[in-house]
């Protein structure tokens, strides 16, 4: 009788000693002596391997000699609790059925100690790894646990479209959509501007950067909502934080002000970590130990103040003080400058030692949508700052007045004629709201203690890559 797969998850906790099961998975190292080999068996269930008794003798020599490295093998026998150290069980091999081998010339994995750099050029193959298993587990986690948060406090998912024909950030850096032959555009002969009537939609389109647009008129209707998708930014930036593709969660919330926003941002990211803490603890040990000594310290780090809020005028006046005491930052610090993620780091990492939340930009570096305060200078934004990663958490109140709205909007020269249905949120019924974006990614980093962000997203596109 064919006996039903036992996931290796299950297998290590099971305690009936004796009973038969099966397991199938890939081979991470097989080892052993003239009398019996250990295979040492993981079939993504748990970064714990389960270690394969087989006595040479049951076996034909061959079959025991093509199970190498990377294979794939199902395996029968019994459950008996382990002799050895590092496992409390094991299997005591029957049958062994090999569903694939992988030759151990050219499977790309063998041993330990490849470099991210390596892993990366295998990102198909990377997921067998102890460290990209742990970190898609973890990424997995992280999505249930967003949707759990925002579905238990009564949020609605909301589905903002990926093609777009409106620059939620307004900073130009979209990646255009569409099927017009490159080779042979069409341009009108006087004006020389491309015939976009001629393309699929009928005018310029691009991929999103930001759900936020649409999510503001959905919180200005169901009250509360969140988007979680995929997000596109054509920035030339090739930094270990920057993704050309990435993730966003996006809450916007009716009648929140910025402390509502504040409170919401932080009790977020606050329950995500303690999430990860609860429910992926195998793994969270495992990059502890191999990644990053300090991750365990870090997320409980983060857990236990409440994170230090100012304005970004007493953020940069620490920054100056900082440089007229001798520290050295590469960019420079003064009143109006875009935050570098090295002044950030070390507001939060030097100078509070805890989680800051930076309230009160100027208005010239933030977006057109954000509230604009009394003194004609700042705007009602909030970035959350981190350990490690700077940014990772960017919103704000939104302008919900018509007028204040529309003259940024001139000011910005952002083209009306795209913002016409935005506006009209504002118009109708308008009401004070806020919101904010995470950056999946960022949160990952932080989660699983990786150093670049480009081994927390499965297959990563960045200037120049867009491999797999
Ligand atoms: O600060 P950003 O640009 O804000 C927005 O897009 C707003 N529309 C959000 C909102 O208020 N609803 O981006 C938000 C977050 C950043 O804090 C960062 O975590 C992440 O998105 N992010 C990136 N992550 C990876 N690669 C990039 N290129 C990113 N750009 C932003
Ligand atoms: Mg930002």
């Amino acid at each position: 009788m064919e006996i039903r797969r036992t996931k290796i998850t299950d297998a290590l906790k099971c305690t009936e000693f004796g009973k038969d099961i099966n397991v199938k998975g890939w081979v991470r190292t097989k080892r052993g002596n003239k009398q019996v080999n250990f295979i040492a068996l993981n079939d993504g269930s748990t970064i714990n391997n389960i270690q394969i008794v087989a006595d040479v003798e049951k076996f034909d020599e061959n079959t025991l000699k093509s199970i190498t490295t990377g294979a794939c093998i199902s395996v029968v026998g019994k459950l008996v609790q382990s002799i050895g150290g590092g496992q409390s069980v094991e299997i005591q091999a029957e049958e062994i059925k090999i569903y694939g081998l992988a030759d151990p010339d050219t499977y790309p994995l063998q041993k330990k100690g490849h470099s991210m750099e390596f892993l990366r050029e295998i990102a198909h193959i990377r997921p067998r790894t102890n460290t990209f298993g742990a970190v898609y587990r973890i990424r997995h986690q992280m999505a249930y646990a967003i949707h759990k948060f925002f579905h238990d406090r009564g949020f609605v998912y909301f589905h903002a479209p990926i093609i777009t024909a409106s620059d939620c950030e307004g900073a130009g850096q979209m990646f255009q959509v569409t099927t017009l032959n490159l080779d042979n555009i069409q341009k009108d002969e006087k004006t020389n501007v491309v015939k976009y009537e001629n393309d699929f939609f009928g005018k310029p389109t691009s991929l999103t950067v930001s759900g936020q647009l649409e999510a503001e008129l959905a919180a200005t209707a169901l009250g509360a909502v969140y988007t979680f998708g995929p997000t596109f930014r054509a920035e030339n930036s090739n930094t270990p934080r920057h993704l050309a593709e990435f993730w966003m969660i996006e809450p916007e919330v009716a009648f929140n002000d910025i402390n509502d926003n504040m409170d919401l941002a932080e009790e977020f990211i606050k329950y995500c970590v303690q999430w990860a803490l609860d429910n992926c603890n195998d793994d969270l040990q495992f990059l502890n130990q191999m990644i990053d000594k300090g991750l365990l310290e870090r997320l409980q780090g983060v857990l236990k103040n409440k994170f230090t809020r100012l304005t970004y005028t007493e953020g940069i006046n620490i920054l100056e003080e900082a440089v007229a005491k001798g520290h050295k930052f590469e960019y420079p610090v003064f009143w109006g400058c875009d935050l570098a993620s090295e002044h950030e780091r070390y507001l939060v990492e030097n100078h509070f030692k805890n989680p800051v939340i930076l309230t009160d930009y100027p208005k010239e570096i933030k977006a057109f949508y954000m509230k604009q305060n009394d003194d004609g200078k700042t705007v009602r934004a909030m970035d959350v700052l981190f350990p490690t990663i700077g940014e990772i958490i960017g919103g704000s109140e939104r302008e919900e007045n018509y007028d204040k709205l529309m003259n940024r909007i001139q000011e910005l020269n952002i083209p009306m004629k795209d913002m016409w249905w935005y506006l009209d949120s504002r118009r109708f019924g308008t009401c004070p709201h806020a919101g904010f974006g995470l950056g999946f990614e960022r949160l990952l980093l932080f989660v699983t203690g990786m150093q670049n962000i480009r081994d927390v997203i499965p297959f990563p596109r960045t200037p120049k890559s867009a491999n797999f």
